[in-house]
């Protein structure tokens, strides 16, 4: 994201879930790492990528491994874990897992934004969750993951935990030419509405399964922003609203409302190509 537009989007209303911009200057103060933010920010559509720090020694591989199971462990005897797990057990969702699916047998995971598990909780906890799912269901396939923070260390144990590293900056643009279900929790609109984008037909809308921010909350943030700009960078997101089933998490406690907080699950059910051509965007 460029300097010019973190500028602009602390003047607008947004999302819960996207005052990361906000949140910068105090990031700066626990010494981030700022050659990987500007390599970040540098980053075009489709470029080949790889962790800016080239090193990473074996003791602190361990202890952040030691640190993500000791997360993962926390989190499965959670109640909000618990209730999680029921949600998408629940008849109307499995429906919808089902859907999806369709004749396939597995449905690969994309993980998108989680952010550094090295400097901050929520993304542990997110990770945390996202590797419980896979070790859950078995329809849940292959793991890959990109984020464009992730350091040298990080990637190391994200393959440890069974996760595979992408070396491409996709700028969320993966095409779904089979089930997808993108774990995307807490992302800037703009990487929503780039997935969306590309895959703006019946067939791959249909193979998408996508937890992030509420779109819901989106559209009612936008209804009432004053700046004409406001929907800008959410075209996408708000033209699929009238198309999309959500589910909300409850984030139930404290311990997990920052990290989920206004996310839901969403599923796109299309009927024809038709609708999707008379949408305004
Ligand atoms: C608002 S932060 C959320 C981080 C984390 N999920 C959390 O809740 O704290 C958005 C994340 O998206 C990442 N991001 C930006 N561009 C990206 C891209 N092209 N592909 C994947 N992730 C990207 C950022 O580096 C950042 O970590």
């Amino acid at each position: 994201m460029a300097a010019s537009a973190k500028a602009i989007s602390l003047e607008k209303p947004k999302p819960p879930g996207e005052d990361w911009t906000v949140v910068l200057p105090r990031r700066r103060k626990q010494k981030r790492d700022f050659r990987k933010i500007i390599e970040c920010e540098l980053q075009k559509p489709g470029e080949s990528w790889s962790p800016v720090d080239l090193q990473s020694d074996p003791e602190s591989e361990s202890k952040l491994m030691q640190k993500m199971q000791s997360y993962i462990e926390k989190l499965e005897n959670s109640e909000f874990y618990q209730a999680f797990i029921q949600q998408i057990q629940s008849p109307e969702m499995s429906d919808h897992f089902h859907k999806v699916l369709g004749t396939a047998e597995k449905m690969q995971m994309v993980i998108y934004g989680i952010g550094s598990i090295e400097s901050y909780e929520p993304p542990r906890i997110q990770l945390s969750l996202a590797i419980l799912m896979k070790r859950k269901f078995t329809w849940i396939g292959d793991v890959e993951v990109f984020d464009p923070v992730i350091s040298l260390t990080e990637s190391k144990v994200l393959s440890a935990l069974g996760c595979s590293v992408l070396s491409f900056n996709e700028q969320g643009r993966r095409q779904a030419s089979k089930p997808t279900l993108f774990f995307m929790p807490h992302c800037e609109a703009g990487l929503y509405d780039n997935l969306l984008q590309a895959n703006w037909g019946v067939l791959m809308l249909n193979k998408i399964v996508l937890f992030g921010n509420s779109f819901e909350a989106y559209e009612q943030i936008s209804s009432v922003c004053k700046d004409p700009m406001c929907g800008e960078t959410q075209r996408h997101i708000l033209a699929i609203r009238k198309f999309t089933k959500e589910f909300p998490i409850n984030p139930m406690v404290d311990d997990y409302f920052r990290t989920f907080h206004t996310s839901s699950w969403h599923f796109f059910g299309i009927g024809h190509d038709e609708d999707l051509q008379i949408v305004k965007l």
